[in-house]
């Protein structure tokens, strides 16, 4: 049976502004998202028995519909069902390293290296951007997982513009097991709070997403500037999500105070990074939040940027 591991890399956010409603229920956000090497390894195997089946090395990970990988491969094969039949069924683990609900994309990741996976597999050629639309219809975060590297997102996050990729930045990750924000609650809460300050009409949509492309964190990411980038870091799900959970706050705080270049939340949380120059520089200031926050609860990762979205690590016949 033909089979492919994949990689699939997190993501931070760099820069989250939410500007106003859509008619569907979601925001208008502009986003720019960055690739990290802290990845998920996913083994994608044909199957004879004609079902998906979803197996995962996490306790937080289930194997059914609940699954954004696994409704990743339903999709696939609602939308291809020749294929689904002449290669039978499918089989996916998932080596989890990304942490769970955690503001980095784990999920959506998960999704779209099966996606990208299943194309292989399958055979069906789709061109990446075919891949994203379809990835579109899972979560907001899918699309931007399929090419990854470094890119501005609107609309919902699913429109991409890819920007200059940068993988000589470090970074220090902290996440509390035992600590998960519900994403819909972060942004209902935004709503309730800050939903006054929307932007209404499309014109003044636009022009908001044209000065965030314009602006100064876009060009320090051309520059590949780090000191810039982390001087130019935003996140106003900060707003909503600091306040509520004490925590969070501390270990932004902690963060703030060690050798880095920068520290924000990422997406609605609670990961907090911090941004670095070099690998040592990382490894210190994880040595400083550690000893700060002595927590066998906290979670400390180092990591780097990558200019890598979903890839194939190994494939063959087994
Ligand atoms: O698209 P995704 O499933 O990742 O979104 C999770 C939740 O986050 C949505 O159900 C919605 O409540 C909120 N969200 C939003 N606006 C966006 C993206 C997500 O309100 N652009």
């Amino acid at each position: 049976m033909r089979s492919y591991t994949l990689i699939a890399p997190a993501k931070i956010n760099l820069y989250l502004e939410i500007i106003g409603d859509r008619p569907d229920g979601f925001h208008e956000l502009v986003m720019i998202l960055q690739s990290i090497d802290l990845a998920d390894r996913i083994d994608l195997k044909a199957s004879s028995i004609q079902d998906i089946r979803v197996y995962s090395d996490h306790p937080q990970v289930p194997s059914d519909k609940t699954n954004l990988a696994y409704r990743a491969a339903e999709l696939m094969a609602r939308q291809f069902p020749e294929a689904y039949a002449q290669y039978g069924g499918l089989d996916i683990t998932i080596h989890k390293h990304i942490p769970v609900a955690a503001g980095l994309a784990g999920g959506s990741t998960n999704a779209a290296a099966v996606l990208v996976g299943i194309d292989l597999l399958w055979g069906l050629g789709l061109t990446q951007s075919e891949l994203e639309e379809l990835g579109a219809t899972l979560g907001s975060d899918v699309p931007f997982c399929v090419g990854g590297g470094t890119a501005i997102a609107t609309g919902r996050g699913e429109q991409l513009a890819s920007l200059t990729g940068i993988d000589n930045l470090y970074l220090i990750l902290g996440k509390y097991r035992s600590l998960a924000v519900s994403t819909p609650w972060a942004y209902k809460t935004y709503r309730q709070q800050f939903g006054s300050t929307y932007l209404r009409d499309k014109d003044s949509l636009a022009a908001r997403a044209a000065a965030v492309h314009s602006g100064a964190m876009v060009k320090a990411i051309v520059n590949k500037n780090g000191v810039e980038i982390a001087n130019k870091l935003h996140n106003d799900l900060e707003k909503v999500v600091l306040p509520e959970y004490p925590p969070v706050q501390k270990l932004r705080e902690t963060f703030a105070q060690a050798d880095i270049l920068g520290t924000m939340m990422s997406g609605s949380g609670p990961t907090v990074f911090a941004l670095c120059e070099s690998q040592t520089q990382a490894e210190q200031a994880k040595q400083y939040v550690r000893t700060a926050i002595p927590d066998e609860d906290l979670e400390l990762f180092v990591a780097k940027f990558t200019t890598k979205g979903i890839y194939v690590a190994q494939s063959g016949n087994r």
